[in-house]
């Protein structure tokens, strides 16, 4: 068995994964990156598209953002389509700070050309992972690669690898608690060669259920349908899809997305999901493999941003000056962040979605606070600063009290 030894072995080349073994690097620290996917898979897998400031800044400022600052698109804002009704969220005026709608594969392409320029190990289509010794001083991860088993011995494992990963299912049930919910809908998602008919977002909730219209590109567009968790694709032909997309999004004044070939479509499914806490000895959880937010706040890529500049920081400080404090409070520090985006996340999910409690009570009741948050501004600014993101680099309560009083 080949044998290596690194500071921090990562499990998982998706943005966690990636992030943290970039600010690392720039930290000083080694690292090596294990995934069990071909490199084009990475690249290729097409997901979340809504970047937070945070994000950006996190990018830009590690030195990873040229691409993203040329190619990005900046938007000021967002619409709500409430029943064929167009209200606008001014993101920019309501709290200062705007998204940028970049895709999820061109941040994963930038981070894997940065690794790759240095020099620092990861490792593509590795098979049979599993983590040991995570609560002695050297844990270690063992995998097959090339037809060779190895093991990587660290002094920290940092489990990036997503949901159905293997890091979180390798603790102790009796050490973590899971707090979970499920809903009943789920998202057809389509990229399709079509210019954007909007230069912005529109979150369309209609009597035929949600529907999403979003970019990649100004000749690629993102859309996304309600549906059952359990949709059978084979049930939906292009011109199906194109016929209930254009009910759902399409407005009184008459706007609607432009029609293009469909070049990929899947089934989403919609969860809310946080592991408590999100460390077990030596081994820490970020992004996916700790939480999963149901994708109506775009917040699941800048949360996981978000755990690993924490991440880096803590084991800088361990590494600089011996001390394990910021490590200690990991678990705790994400979890508020964690916890504010669980509940904007599920409050938006239900904000938008026709839910079939039968009972009529339930959408009279939604279509009064779909009125609500578009017209009072109160409410529009609350929307706004959560659906912006708080900034990564400072620590919670200071965020919130620097924004309210800003
Ligand atoms: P992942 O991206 O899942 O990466 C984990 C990596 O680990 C993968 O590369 C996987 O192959 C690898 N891996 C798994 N098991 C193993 C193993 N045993 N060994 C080695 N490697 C392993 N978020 C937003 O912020 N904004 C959005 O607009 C948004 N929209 C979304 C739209 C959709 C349709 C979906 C599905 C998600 C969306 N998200 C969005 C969520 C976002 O995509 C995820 O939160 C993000 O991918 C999390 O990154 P991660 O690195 O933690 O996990
Ligand atoms: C996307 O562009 O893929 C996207 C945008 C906003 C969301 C989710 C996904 O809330």
């Amino acid at each position: 068995m080949k044998i290596t030894r690194t500071q921090v072995g990562i499990v998982g080349a998706g943005p966690a994964g990636l992030m943290l073994g970039h600010l690392l690097h720039m930290a000083g620290i080694d690292s090596v990156i294990v995934e069990d996917r071909a490199r084009d898979y990475v690249i290729e897998r097409v997901r979340a598209g809504v970047l937070e400031q945070g994000t950006v800044d996190l990018m830009i400022d590690s030195g990873v953002g040229d691409r993203l600052q040329r190619e990005g698109l900046s938007h000021d804002g967002f619409s709500i389509n409430v029943y064929g009704k167009l209200r606008r969220i001014d993101l920019a005026a309501l709290t200062g700070r705007r998204i940028t709608v970049y895709g999820q594969n061109e941040v994963v392409k930038d981070l894997i050309g940065a690794r790759m320029a240095t020099g620092r190990a990861l490792l593509f289509e590795v098979a049979d992972v599993a983590v040991h010794g995570l609560k002695s001083s050297q844990p270690g991860i063992r995998f097959n690669h090339n037809g060779e088993l190895q093991e990587i011995r660290c002094d920290f494992i940092a489990g990036c690898d997503g949901f159905h990963g293997i890091c979180r299912p390798s603790i102790p049930e009796d050490s973590i608690r899971i707090y979970e919910r499920v809903y009943p809908f789920a998202w057809l998602g389509v990229l399709a060669s079509a210019a954007p008919s909007s230069p912005e977002l529109v979150y369309s909730r209609h009597a035929r259920g949600f529907a999403l219209f979003s970019m990649r590109s100004n000749a690629v567009t993102r859309l996304y349908l309600q549906c059952a968790p359990d949709e059978d694709l084979t049930q939906w032909p292009d011109n199906r899809i194109w016929d209930e997309l254009l009910a759902r999004l399409g407005n009184d004044d008459g706007w609607k997305p432009n029609v293009g070939p469909i070049t990929q479509k899947g089934v989403t499914g919609m969860r809310s999901f946080v592991v408590e806490p999100m460390q077990y000895g030596r081994m820490f959880l970020a992004g996916d493999a700790a939480h999963i937010v149901p994708p109506t706040g775009a917040k699941g890529l800048n949360l996981a941003m978000a755990d690993v500049w924490r991440l880096s920081r803590a084991l800088a400080e361990h590494y600089q000056s011996g001390s394990d404090a910021l490590l200690d409070r990991y678990s705790d520090d994400c979890l508020q962040r964690v916890w504010r985006a669980q509940q904007f996340s599920w409050w938006m999910t239900s904000l938008l979605h026709r839910s079939d409690t039968g009972n009529p009570f339930d959408s009279r009741r939604q279509r009064a606070e779909l009125e609500y948050v578009t017209n009072s501004l109160a409410a529009m600014t609350s929307l706004a600063e959560n659906y912006v993101g708080f900034p990564i680099a400072h620590e919670f309560a200071g965020e919130l009290e620097k924004t309210v009083l800003s």
